[in-house]
């Protein structure tokens, strides 16, 4: 490969030279180029003269520069395509630089760039450099005034950080707009706004009495789309409060909904920057699952403004100090809006989903990361998923009050500082008096850790043991693995499926709780029960308490009792899981297809989830639905994506011989015509969209799902019965697919939703009409929720069609990610991940993915982020 990018290593860290105390900002936004002026005041932090002041920048015209008031000679300053090194500078100074940028020539979305008709920026994690010259690491904290000056008509809403302090009109008949934030902030959250945007507006009082203005801006196509992220901005903030004695910092707080956005949302100071799909709802357009993405991220970005912005991280290998954190602050909140339950397996769907195979490739990385190419390329499900996993192991292990003594302690420690992963665990230890030293190795050692776990039974002494013992395979650069600190939450059930008295041999005899928290810490440890008066069944990780992969060697019955029984919900989905999956791994171990997949055991499991439907429809839909083709993929050492495919379907036709016009009544019993957004409706429009997703997979079912789309009132239901019309190439999926493009084709959000089930359908000819669709009028490389829609959606859901025997699909991926090497690197980088995951499939499948993959890395002028992603997943 050409170029050959350098890593930079988490080893190498050393603190910033300079501090810079003060920032003003000046921009004059012109459509043929825009001027940033800056006036830094700077100190050396040494306090002595003399040392180099580095400022990083990236597509920058340098068009002045000047120390203490005065031009800088030549001499004293070196730029290159990276940087700005002057010398010779006092212990302190004011430094004035003013640069030239293009931002609507900028289609990275990295820095200063153009939505539709709207300025926006995109700071995190390094685009602020490519505004201005700056030190541009997130220990550097400054305390910022920005200024912008545009012309009225077209830009008539300015904004940025903190608060609005001046503004007024020049004679050229530009207006300008100042604004201030007092809190110091690394460049990572600056941002910037400017365009013709519609205001919803509302207040927060705070529970300490201070009144805070609320604005989510939108483009005016969009207004009427904000009640549902306004409300839960406002709970969100009502819960921390509530739950953590946090509260909001400024006199108001600005969301703006962006169309081209490389990311879900950005929690810049005050200043947030979302994503449409992540703040824009309604129950017309949006679906269940929308309006729940809107909540999460929503609450997300402001939980930010106390993990991440007030404290925030040292360095870039600390990210997951705010994500893991944030996103386990968001988990907390969601579980508080509905059923924690079905919340939990959600999360847990997520991370086998995402993280895992992550965890088992060739770009495995701990939470904390030891080197990287290019830091966007760790905003990562292993950084945020297992970080948050982290996270709340640390609320299970010291409890929930240590856990909130932990969290004060760490801001009382450390607010307006920039911090590490270290510190926060030593603010969990010192809070609570325990030594978490082996915890640590959760943040230095990747790969998921498997729990074996083996019992026996003492009749005779009324004993039962529980053997545990822990591995932790391979990752790159890590052959050996310590073990790791983790709490395994487990009971015992009786014959009949009740909770039996946990008398732990060395514990008191009084103590005798239906569930214990072991704490697991060596590679293998004896758990030692007492008075057991027959042989239990072990319900172990309840709550899903530790990533890891647990391996009992459960019988069906077994299965199908905890599934029936077990007092934590989690374990009772998790056993229907297991049940179906070994079914399934059964099916695809021996050497002849079988003619039956599903057992009586699975069936009678099932059968009891239908006749409990009622209770808590939501749960019912998750234990409806089989463990996913890409589940049963991540179990096995060799993968065959066809015979995944073909026996998960095998499965599913059992299930509809025998419980067939069982799942017909659920569905029409469930089945609504409204628009309704509580949880109990949206509980059961889940169920019937999978009672209806099973019974499609039969036979005849061409007018139940017409019949499903036509009297859709919502578009949960509409998209549900397209997405399952599409797999067919008959008329009705054709009319279906017309009819949704005819109705929607200038909601932008719904037309993403046209490319991505005809990206998931299972036709064989999928990969030719994706390429078709890529010519669609509607269709962009530079908008990525289109790309994502399409050609995400394909390689990352569509594990049938990416991997088409011929490398169709593998083609596809690979055409498309050399265009956008050159139009937006970290869309590019993400997209390809898939193509890295070429291990473990079948040889044919291997080669196919591998050639792409080199032909990728042979092309020339590879960005970074490319180049970081095809050279670890060329390793083998
Ligand atoms: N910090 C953001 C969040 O998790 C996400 C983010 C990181 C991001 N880098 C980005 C968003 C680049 C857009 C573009 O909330
Ligand atoms: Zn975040």
């Amino acid at each position: 490969m050409s170029n050959q990018p350098a890593a930079i290593r988490r080893a190498d860290y050393n603190a910033p030279s300079h501090f810079v105390d003060t920032v003003d900002l000046r921009f004059e936004l012109n459509d043929d180029g825009t001027i940033v002026s800056s006036r830094l005041q700077c100190r050396a932090s040494d306090g002595e003269p003399g040392a180099d002041l580095l400022l990083d920048g990236n597509e920058l015209k340098l068009l002045e520069i000047s120390v203490d008031g005065q031009p800088l000679p030549a001499a004293r300053y070196t730029v290159d395509d990276q940087s700005l090194r002057i010398r010779d500078l006092p212990a302190q100074f004011e430094l004035e630089i003013r640069t030239e940028i293009h931002p609507q020539r900028n289609t990275a979305l990295e820095g200063l760039y153009k939505s539709g008709g709207m300025y926006c920026t995109q700071c995190e994690a390094e685009g602020f450099r490519r505004i201005t010259y700056f030190p541009d690491r997130p220990d550097v904290m400054a305390v910022y005034t920005t200024t912008i000056v545009a012309d009225p008509n077209s830009y008539p809403v300015l904004l940025s950080n903190g608060n609005r302090v001046d503004a007024g009109h020049l004679d050229d008949g530009r207006h300008w707009v100042r604004w201030h934030d007092p809190f110091p902030k690394p460049s990572y959250l600056f941002a910037l706004v400017a365009g013709d945007l519609a205001c919803h507006q509302d207040r927060f009082v705070t529970a300490s009495g201070r009144d805070v203005l609320l604005q989510i801006f939108v483009e005016h196509h969009n207004t009427g789309k904000t009640d549902h992220a306004m409300a839960a901005l406002k709970s969100a903030m009502a819960w921390d409060e509530r739950t953590h004695g946090l509260e909001y910092d400024l006199d108001r707080y600005m969301i703006v909904a962006v169309d081209d956005f490389n990311m879900g949302a950005m929690e810049n100071k005050g200043l947030n920057v979302f994503n449409t799909v992540c703040v824009l709802a309604d129950p017309e357009t949006s679906t269940d699952r929308d309006f729940e993405t809107v909540e999460a991220v929503i609450a997300h970005e402001y939980f930010h403004n106390w993990t991440g912005n007030r404290v925030t991280c040292r360095d870039w290998f600390q990210l997951s100090l705010k994500e893991g954190l944030t996103v386990f602050r968001e988990h907390q909140f969601c579980a508080d809006q509905g059923s924690a339950e079905v919340k939990r397996i959600g999360e847990v769907r997520t991370l086998r989903a995402a993280q895992f195979p992550e965890d088992a490739g060739p770009l495995a990385h701990p939470v904390r990361p030891d080197s990287y190419i290019d830091i966007s390329n760790f905003y990562t499900a292993t950084v945020y998923n297992k970080g948050s996993e982290v996270i709340r192991m640390y609320h299970s292990l010291l409890g929930a009050e240590g856990y909130y003594r932990g969290m004060q302690l760490y801001f009382k420690r450390h607010d307006g500082q920039a911090v590490t992963c270290d510190d926060f665990l030593a603010a969990m230890a010192d809070a609570n008096d325990r030594d978490l030293t082996q915890f640590s190795r959760w943040y230095s050692q990747a790969g998921t850790p498997v729990l074996e776990v083996q019992d026996d039974y003492d009749a005779t002494a009324q004993r039962y043991t529980l053997t545990v013992r822990q591995s932790c395979p391979a990752t790159p650069g890590q052959a050996e693995k310590l073990p790791f600190h983790l709490p395994l939450v487990m009971g015992l059930l009786d014959q009949g499926g009740r909770s039996m008295a946990l008398h732990l041999a060395d514990s008191a005899a009084s103590d005798a709780p239906l569930e214990r928290l072991l704490e697991i810490t060596s590679h293998e440890q004896q758990f030692v029960f007492e008075q057991v008066s027959e042989r239990p069944v072990p319900s172990l990780l309840r709550g899903f308490s530790a990533p890891v992969r647990l391996r009992y060697d459960y019988t069906d019955q077994q299965l199908a009792l905890l599934a029936a029984h077990d007092a934590d919900g989690f374990t009772r989905w998790e056993a229907g899981q297991q049940l179906a999956t070994k079914l399934m791994l059964a099916a695809l171990g021996r050497a002849e297809p079988p003619a039956h997949v599903a057992n009586e055991h699975l069936l009678s499991a099932l059968d009891g989830v239908l006749r409990r439907a009622s209770e808590d429809p939501a749960f019912a839909a998750e234990a409806l639905t089989l463990p996913s083709e890409a589940y049963i993929a991540d179990q096995l050492a060799e993968v065959d994506v066809e015979a995944i495919h073909r026996v998960r379907e095998a499965c599913i036709r059992d299930i509809i011989a025998e419980l067939g016009s069982d799942l017909e009544t659920i569905y029409r019993e469930n089945r609504g015509t409204d628009q309704a957004m509580d949880g109990a409706s949206m509980g059961r429009r889940a169920l019937a969209c999978t009672a209806l997703g099973l019974l499609a997979r039969g036979d005849d079912v061409e007018d139940l799902l017409r019949d499903h789309y036509r009297n859709a009132a919502n578009m949960t239901d509409r998209l549900c019965a397209l997405g399952l019309l599409a797999h067919t190439d008959n008329d009705a999926a054709a009319a279906a697919l017309a009819d949704f493009h005819d109705r929607w084709r200038n909601d932008d959000l719904v037309v993403n939703k046209w490319f991505q089930v005809q990206a998931m359908s299972l036709r064989e000819d999928t990969p030719e009409l994706i390429a078709q669709l890529m010519e669609h009028p509607d269709f962009s490389l530079t908008n990525p929720n289109r790309v994502r829609s399409l050609i995400g959606a394909f390689a990352q859901g569509n594990p049938l069609r990416f991997h088409r025997p011929d490398g169709a699909g593998y083609r596809l991926l690979a055409d498309t990610v050399l265009q956008l090497n050159a139009i937006n690197p970290q869309v590019a980088a993400r997209m390809l991940l898939p193509l890295t995951r070429w291990q473990r499939q079948i040889p044919s499948a291997r080669e196919g993915m591998r050639r792409e993959l080199e032909r990728i890395g042979n092309a020339h002028k590879l960005s970074k982020d490319v180049f970081e992603v095809v050279s670890k997943g060329l390793q083998a």
